[in-house]
């Protein structure tokens, strides 16, 4: 197995408290290995500009743990191959550039940061034969073959706080407030941050719910005296027989953006209990600010994982969290699946034998 002396970093799509917990990772162990870091800015761009890749060392990394973003930079677009780009050099299939300008940049192998979207296209970059090992991030906890994902524990604990504000106002003013949380087309967030909460509904994309069954729940704790109700709905959430809510459809290029479940679900129980509802939508406030110290955790260990495979040439695999180890999975086993919440989950049988209704 040839020696690896240099390889490259990059983070895509949305960003998730941790990011840079990886990259510090992977730059301290790379060095202590003897093996050079570029740093590529804004995702697979900086293969191509030359002006968006620059040399890591532990000294660049230093007192990065804590902070949320990237230092790298990221994009959150779709498809990376369907769109020709244009620089100073000429017209050039973007997946054609980054395979020629890989190779002449003298990388050995590339760490890929991403979610669902990065890590697809890194198998494909994989598959056309760049050497990488993926590292698994999103707030959405939806990648399979990984227990969980860096970014979710905080972006669970930013949620449960606003929670756990949002009871004293509704129970201050009796009403019902509803919180609509991220998390696409899984429910982890949501069910994680409301039973952390003590939510008395969670409404999540696994079980499409009945707004009279969530009317009745409410009009329940009004009868027994508590006459505040916290809804927690997730974004990708959607009435039986119903659609999930959508702020902007899909696009060339873009992935379409969920949105308003919350504010339908609040007037709808308004209308339902004649008791005045509010709804808050916690939005990039999930995915910003400081990771959690068990994301910090986790993140440190991807990354020095990371570097683990690409010195043993474990190519194409993707570091997966299976307590109480860290194992390589491979990466045409993860891409285009989402792992939602199992019904039959403790979890959710837990919430239901304490009385949180989740709308069915
Ligand atoms: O995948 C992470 C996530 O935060 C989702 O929960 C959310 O739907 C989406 O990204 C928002 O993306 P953007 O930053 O493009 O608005």
């Amino acid at each position: 197995m040839p020696t690896v002396q240099k390889i490259g970093v990059l983070t895509g799509g949305g960003d998730a408290p941790g990011l840079n917990a990886v990259i510090r990772a992977v730059v301290k162990s790379a060095h202590n290995r003897g093996i050079e870091v570029i740093g590529l800015e804004d995702s697979f761009d900086g293969l191509i500009y030359p002006d968006k890749s620059r040399k890591l060392t532990p000294r660049d990394v230093t007192g990065i743990l804590r902070l949320g973003g990237t230092v790298l930079g990221t994009v959150n677009r779709g498809d990376p191959f369907a769109a020709p780009i244009v620089t100073p050099e000429g017209t050039f299939n973007y997946a054609d550039r980054v395979m020629e300008l890989f190779h002449r940049a003298g990388l050995d192998a590339l760490v890929c940061i991403g979610g669902d979207g990065t890590l697809a296209i890194s198998h494909e970059f994989s598959r056309r034969g760049i050497p990488l090992v993926g590292v698994p991030k999103t707030i959405d906890n939806d990648i399979v073959g990984t227990n969980s994902c860096f970014g979710f524990d905080s972006a669970v604990s930013f949620a449960t706080d606003a929670i756990d504000r949002l009871h004293t106002t509704a129970e201050a003013h009796r009403r019902i407030m509803v919180v609509e949380v991220m998390g696409r087309y899984a429910g982890w967030i949501a069910l994680h941050a409301g039973v952390a909460g003590g939510a008395d509904v969670i409404l999540m994309p696994e079980i499409p719910y009945d707004l009279e069954m969530v009317a009745q729940c409410i009009r329940d704790r009004d009868a027994w005296g508590a006459r505040f109700s916290i809804v927690v709905i997730a974004e990708g959430a959607r009435p039986k027989g119903g659609q999930v809510s959508l702020i902007e459809e899909a696009s060339r290029g873009h992935v379409e953006r969920l949105g308003g479940a919350a504010m339908t679900c609040a007037k709808e129980l308004e209308a339902r209990t004649g008791k005045e509802a509010r709804y808050v939508v916690l939005g990039h406030l999930q995915r910003g600010g400081a990771p959690t110290s068990f994301d910090r955790t986790l993140a440190t260990r991807f990354g020095s994982k990371a570097v683990d495979l690409i010195v043993s040439g474990d190519f194409g695999m993707m570091v997966a969290n299976c307590p109480p180890d860290l194992v390589p999975v491979p990466l045409a086993d993860v891409v285009g699946k989402t792992k939602t919440v199992p019904l039959d989950s403790d979890l959710v049988q837990a919430a239901r034998a304490l009385g949180v209704s989740f709308g069915d």
